[in-house]
């Protein structure tokens, strides 16, 4: 691991990288940004500068987090520190209710504005579904304004974000929560093709068939709540979720190596080729979860002893952004490999 001068931090140059299909590079781990109800936009804004100052370069923002102006404020604060900015990575998401044809790029602006870059690195549609819920709302809540995926809709919107990349807005384009029939479209019709897809990726929820699809369509795929969202609001729980950082075999590797269960879950998703985004505000746990993604413990032995432990287990499942009364939350997710219809 590349460290710098006992410290601890991890020299940025020593973090693995990943090529996208522009050539670009992007840090194999950045840290999160989504506060999940109960983290204040000053302690991630905190968390975001301690982070850089230990090694990070990649922060995965969103404007439905509610903190980009805060973060901008660290950013800026980094890049005036001597940072330069085109070694870091910053991505943001446009959100569900901004979909509309007239919206797409006032939102990339405004998210451009608020982080206080000139460009962003990346910029994803959040969802396939157009809604909008006020925050934090109750998850048994439907929205009169959500709608399922219809391509034709959706490629209008891909084809502002194409714009983005043209105006020069945005580096790279990609989509986020997507299944593979949706993506087959996306592909066949789409002039700037995403660069990543972003997926919920941790050891009960390895997605096998998307990540290699992704890998194989020419995406890089990034990989949120690489832990298992231990913090994540009560509306994402049900009572059938499991814990990756509690599996006997995680916290048996974890004590062989004498790591955290929570940097296996790292270490295994940047040696398994993912980007994970893990959050932090604990400057002990974002550190060594850097240092996670830097090193290299795991034998292949234990690589395959991980890839044994799938639960199939979504924890993110999106019940709020289901369109009609009657559904379960599955049918956002094509389970049948066609895309569940209006
Ligand atoms: N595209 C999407 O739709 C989407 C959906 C969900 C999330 N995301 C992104 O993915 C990011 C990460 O996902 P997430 O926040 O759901 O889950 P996560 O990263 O799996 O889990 C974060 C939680 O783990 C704890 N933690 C972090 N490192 C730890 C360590 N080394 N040891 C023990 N505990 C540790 C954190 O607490 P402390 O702060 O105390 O360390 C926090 O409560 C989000 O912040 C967001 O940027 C994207």
């Amino acid at each position: 691991m590349g460290s710098e001068s006992g410290s601890g931090a991890v020299d940025p140059k020593a973090i693995p990288q990943r090529k996208l299909n522009t050539g670009a590079s992007m840090p194999a781990i950045g840290l999160g940004t989504f506060g999940s109800d109960h983290v204040s936009p000053r302690q991630i804004a905190e968390a975001v500068k301690g982070a850089a100052a230990v090694g990070y370069r990649h922060f995965d923002c969103a404007s439905v987090y509610g903190n980009e102006d805060a973060v901008g404020a660290s950013l800026e604060q980094i890049v005036r520190g001597g940072v330069r900015r085109e070694d870091l990575w910053i991505t943001s998401k446009l959100w569900n209710d901004k979909h509309g044809e007239q919206d797409v790029i006032a939102s990339c602006r405004k998210s451009i504005d608020d982080l206080r870059v000139d460009y962003l690195d990346l910029y994803l549609v959040h969802w396939p579904f157009p809604n909008f819920h006020p925050p934090g709302c109750d998850v048994s809540s439907r929205s009169a304004d959500a709608r399922p995926y219809i391509h034709d809709h959706y490629m209008k919107t891909w084809r502002k974000m194409e714009e983005l990349v043209d105006l020069g807005l945005t580096r790279h384009i990609g989509t986020s929560n997507m299944t593979i029939p949706k993506l087959k479209l996306v592909l066949r019709d789409a002039r700037i093709k995403p660069a990543v897809n972003e997926m919920e990726l941790h050891p009960h929820f390895q997605q096998l068939e998307l990540f290699q699809f992704v890998a194989e369509n020419g995406m890089q795929a990034i990989g949120f709540s690489p832990i298992g969202s231990p913090g994540r609001p009560a509306r994402d729980r049900t009572p059938e979720d499991t814990a990756p950082t509690e599996d006997p075999v995680i916290v048996k590797i974890a004590a062989r190596h004498g790591i955290d269960p929570a940097v296996v879950c790292i270490q295994w998703a940047v040696k398994r080729g993912q980007t994970p985004i893990p959050f932090s505000v604990n400057a002990r746990n974002y550190l060594a979860n850097l240092q996670g993604a830097a090193g290299d413990l795991l034998s292949d032995e234990e690589m395959r002893e991980i890839a044994g432990i799938d639960r199939n287990c979504r924890l993110i499942k999106g019940q709020v952004f289901l369109w009609k009364d009657v559904q379960s939350w599955e049918d956002l997710w094509d389970i049948d490999g066609t895309i569940t219809p209006p």
